[in-house]
């Protein structure tokens, strides 16, 4: 099965890592379509076919759309002379709505796909929504390439909930970064190094995730187990859970998903 991507910037070279990792696919089923000529010679390194004309996406049987959005129009007016109109459109495009992706393309068979920052090391979230035309069996290819690079995959039911998800893991990596500054920030204060700090703080919220994800407790219960009565853990959550945090989340991911709507327009 050839794949098509085109866009090999940052998202499309962490498809190609993603899916050759995965060994589910091989470097021979890949074409990536890219004009940048610094990006191009990174891409020589995967071994890929690549190319700078969009006329060889037509051999492609899933085409992968990883460029910005205000380039997408171009790209796809560009792509419908060559493309095979039953091929299999992923789109990555934020923004960018199935109905105007159909309508440029003259394709049918669309995926909208919201991945985050870590797909780039095979530790991916993805969020998606398909056209009416997929079939099951175009949902287990698209599954398939989600995979590769994901760790949760999630099918969401319509493109409003699409934005919505942009708000919790499109855009959740740079929440967790700033939660971490601060906590390297503090640690610093009280005497940690900055190497030290960033470590215990990375390694910390990166077990955190993976105990709650694996424990059949819910996450009330697993921070009650943490907090002994008059102990360290119960100073610091009587600040943090007096409300303010809670309110800045909510209102922060409330304008993460005002925003997405908006862009979307
Ligand atoms: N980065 C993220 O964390 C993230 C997360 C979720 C979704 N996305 C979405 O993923 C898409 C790609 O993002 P990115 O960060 O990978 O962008 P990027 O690094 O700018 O990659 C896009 C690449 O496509 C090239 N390009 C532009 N026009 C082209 C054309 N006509 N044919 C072939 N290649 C072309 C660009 O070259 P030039 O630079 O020369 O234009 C660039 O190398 C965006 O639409 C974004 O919304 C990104």
């Amino acid at each position: 099965m050839k794949i098509g991507i085109i866009g090999g910037g940052f998202m499309g070279e962490a498809f190609i890592k993603g899916m050759l990792n995965s060994k589910k696919f091989n470097s021979n089923d890949i074409i990536v379509i890219e004009i940048n000529e610094k990006r191009l010679n990174v891409l020589k390194n995967y071994k890929v076919q690549i190319s700078n004309t969009i006329k060889d996406i037509k051999n492609a049987e899933i085409i992968i759309l990883a460029v910005k959005p205000q380039k997408l129009n171009k790209v796809l007016q560009d792509m419908s002379f060559y493309s095979n109109k039953n091929s299999l459109l992923i789109s990555i495009v934020a923004g960018i709505k199935i109905d105007e992706i159909i309508h440029t393309s003259l394709h049918k068979k669309i995926a909208r796909v919201m991945p985050n920052l870590p797909a780039s090391i095979g530790y991916g979230t993805s969020a998606y929504i398909t056209s009416a035309d997929i079939k099951p069996k175009d949902e287990k290819k698209i599954q398939n390439i989600l995979d590769a690079f994901s760790k949760v995959v999630v099918k969401v039911k319509d493109e409003n909930s699409l934005d919505a998800a942009t708000a919790i893991h499109g855009s959740g990596p740079a929440y967790m970064f700033l939660i971490l500054e601060y906590i390297i920030e503090s640690a610093k204060k009280i005497g940690i190094n900055e190497h030290d700090a960033f470590n215990l703080a990375t390694s910390t919220m990166i077990g955190s995730a993976k105990y709650a994800s694996a424990s059949n407790s819910n996450l009330q219960e697993l921070r009650e187990a943490v907090t002994s009565s008059g102990g360290t853990t119960e100073a610091a959550l009587k600040i943090l859970n007096d409300g303010r945090l809670k309110k800045i989340i909510e209102d922060a991911i409330f304008q993460a998903y005002n925003r997405a709507i908006e862009l979307g327009k």
